[in-house]
């Protein structure tokens, strides 16, 4: 009898650094070739390549389920309702992520919708989907300093985007200097992957 195909699980990375090969894009080609490792494929979205206007708060995605703006985000809300995996990375700028990387994250407010109830957000996001997030910073405390990121980002992510689970991490820039890259458990790089290889699901 013959197997049934089973369809390839996808992952979707998207780097809203200005630089495609800098400290953030190293980070993600790190998430990247785990993904490789377990049959998952993977496409990458660089940002800055594409036009994405900030959200005009119109709130007729409210009304129509979708963002009236006629730009790159059309295509990015199908990769993204197709993703198994959302995988963010931005620079630090100012204590925050890149405008770019802002501008696509409220973007995503098209995917909700205002619930009976006031005050409460549902997804129109597919469910079953996880997210990963990193941010490399210049700070070499950032992982600490900026903790603000993971929580806000857990929030929109997880609470409004109905994510079934999601990591995210700071990687200060210095750990990303062969000389500086350490071994043991609580070093930030090695955290970020051995974190994401178990959240991949890479043995
Ligand atoms: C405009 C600008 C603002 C920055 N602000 C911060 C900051 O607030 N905190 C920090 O730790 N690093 C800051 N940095 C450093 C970057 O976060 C860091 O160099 C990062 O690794 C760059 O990633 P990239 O190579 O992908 O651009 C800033 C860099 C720029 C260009």
């Amino acid at each position: 009898m013959p197997e049934e195909y089973v369809e390839p699980m996808k992952a979707l990375i998207i780097n809203g650094s200005a630089r495609k090969n800098g400290n953030t894009a190293a980070l993600l080609e790190r998430v990247r070739m785990k993904f490789k490792k377990v049959s998952i494929d993977v496409e990458w979205i660089n940002l800055v390549d594409l036009k994405i206007e900030d959200c005009r708060g119109c709130l007729a995605c409210k009304k129509n389920d979708r963002c009236e703006i006629d730009d790159d985000m059309q295509t990015i809300y199908e990769k993204i309702q197709e993703a198994d995996f959302i995988v963010l990375g931005s620079p630090v700028y100012m204590g925050a992520e890149t405008g770019r990387a802002k501008s696509f994250v409220d973007r995503l407010y098209a995917f909700l919708r205002f619930a009976e109830k006031k005050g409460v957000f549902e997804s129109n996001l597919k469910k079953g989907k996880k997210a990963i997030v990193v941010f490399s910073c210049g700070l070499k405390d950032g992982d600490i300093v900026y903790n603000h990121l993971n929580v806000r980002y857990f929030n929109t992510f997880v609470r409004l985007l109905g994510c079934d689970d999601m990591r995210s991490f700071i990687i200060p820039s210095f750990y990303l200097v062969e000389k500086n890259k350490g071994s043991h458990d609580s070093h930030p790089l090695k955290q970020f992957l051995d974190e994401t290889s178990r959240f991949i699901g890479v043995s």
